[in-house]
């Protein structure tokens, strides 16, 4: 067990096996729905909380002062769009009150040059600007928004002015793919320290886009090697995190570290997930920070127990020597491809459920794009 690490005595037992629970490092603060873009990939909940149902200033403030209490390190300000809250500065200046390394994750579309100065002013640490591709046109059509890509070139100069830190978020699919190295190069010039490239992940809105997005194992080759070139010529200048699509993979990555492990996600209305699409799965009652507190949830819940460890985990898991690297890979992925959320992550070479991976279609040029829709969701 780790330094720090509890076991609470109401949760000994968990599949017949004692269950350790370690402290969360990171919250994920998904403070609203609300976005001005309509991303292909979206990976808000497919039913999107009102404006009015988020939790006010107050609440959050809470919230990040118990977090703090249970151990937290950092948390990351997420969305939709987190500058649709009026008040974003306000609680960036109450989570670096509360101690915690503040991240925030941004279109830029809503940060004037007034707004990222206010957010330096609050104690901001770090700033991560997705991109959705180098090329306007070509960015614009996957984000659905006509001069969404000059309003995050403009964002990221005045995140250079204020001396913040800079992560530049590409997520990477079968349109953009092959211009891995503009994307690298862009990172440099808007003078990003690290650069994260995610492929897209299958679940939610992304499903609906599955032929428009796959890319194909040649292209996820050639990328392969462009991300390896450029490590090696950048050294030192620029932090690139890649991990290749599940699709073409041989085993799952630890979705979250392993549920309950480590992080901590909150709705814009409140409730505490394991992980972002956690709600896309049955049988499972998220608890909300308005009933009940953090640590509560965090120990106690059912919720949080229901993966934790390895002893809900069936074969081959179970008895495999890498059960506690990569945890069982992803229950919202196991859940979305076999409708079992226990099975073994079809993305494991060794899940019987393999099959479903390949058989759930191939990438196509001629695929258009069906832009997220934001439904009932107001007020940016
Ligand atoms: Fe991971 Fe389970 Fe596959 Fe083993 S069998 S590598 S624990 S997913
Ligand atoms: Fe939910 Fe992986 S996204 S466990």
């Amino acid at each position: 067990m780790s330094a720090g690490a509890v076991i609470d005595q109401a949760q000994r037992r968990h599949g017949g096996q004692p269950v350790a629970v370690g402290r969360p490092v990171a919250l994920l603060a998904e403070l609203t729905h609300r976005c001005p873009l309509r991303c292909p990939y979206c990976s808000n909940p497919l039913e999107l909380a009102r404006a009015s149902a988020e939790l006010a200033t107050e609440e959050w403030r809470r919230v990040f002062a118990e977090a703090a209490a249970l151990g937290v390190l950092q948390v990351h300000l997420s969305g939709g769009e987190p500058a649709a809250r009026k008040d974003l500065e306000v609680l960036v200046e109450a989570a670096e009150t509360a101690g915690l390394y503040t991240n925030l994750i941004t279109s830029g579309l809503l940060l004037d040059r007034g707004r990222v100065a206010a957010l330096a002013a609050a104690g901001l640490q770090h700033v991560q600007l997705s991109l959705q591709g180098t090329r306007p046109e070509e960015a614009e059509e996957v984000a659905g928004l006509r001069g969404s890509h000059a309003m995050k070139m403009a964002f990221a100069a005045h995140v250079h002015d204020e001396g913040l830190p800079l992560t530049v978020n590409a997520v990477v699919h079968r349109r953009n793919l092959d211009r891995l190295d503009e994307i690298v190069a862009m990172a440099l010039e808007l003078g990003a320290r690290r650069l994260e490239i995610a492929h897209v992940q299958y679940h939610g809105w992304a499903a609906v886009n599955r032929a428009a997005l796959l890319p194909d194992r040649a292209q996820v080759a050639a990328a392969d090697a462009t991300v390896a070139a450029a490590r090696a010529a950048l050294s030192g200048r620029l932090a690139i995190d890649y991990v290749p699509p599940d699709q073409y993979a041989v085993r799952p990555k630890a979705c979250m570290n392993g549920w309950g492990r480590q992080f901590l996600v909150l709705t814009p209305t409140g409730r505490v997930l394991p992980c972002h699409a956690a709600e896309s799965l049955p049988g499972l009652d998220f608890p909300s920070v308005r009933d009940g507190s953090l640590e509560d949830i965090w120990y106690r819940s059912d919720a949080f127990m229901r993966y934790r460890g390895t002893g809900w985990m069936p074969e081959p898991c179970r008895s495999c020597d890498r059960r506690e690297i990569d945890w069982g890979g992803c229950r919202c992925q196991a859940f979305a491809l076999t409708g079992d959320a226990e099975a073994t992550d079809p993305t494991c070479a060794l899940s019987p459920h393999r099959g479903v991976l390949e058989g759930a279609g191939e990438g196509d040029d001629s695929a258009a794009f069906v832009h997220r829709t934001m439904g009932r969701v107001r007020g940016i």
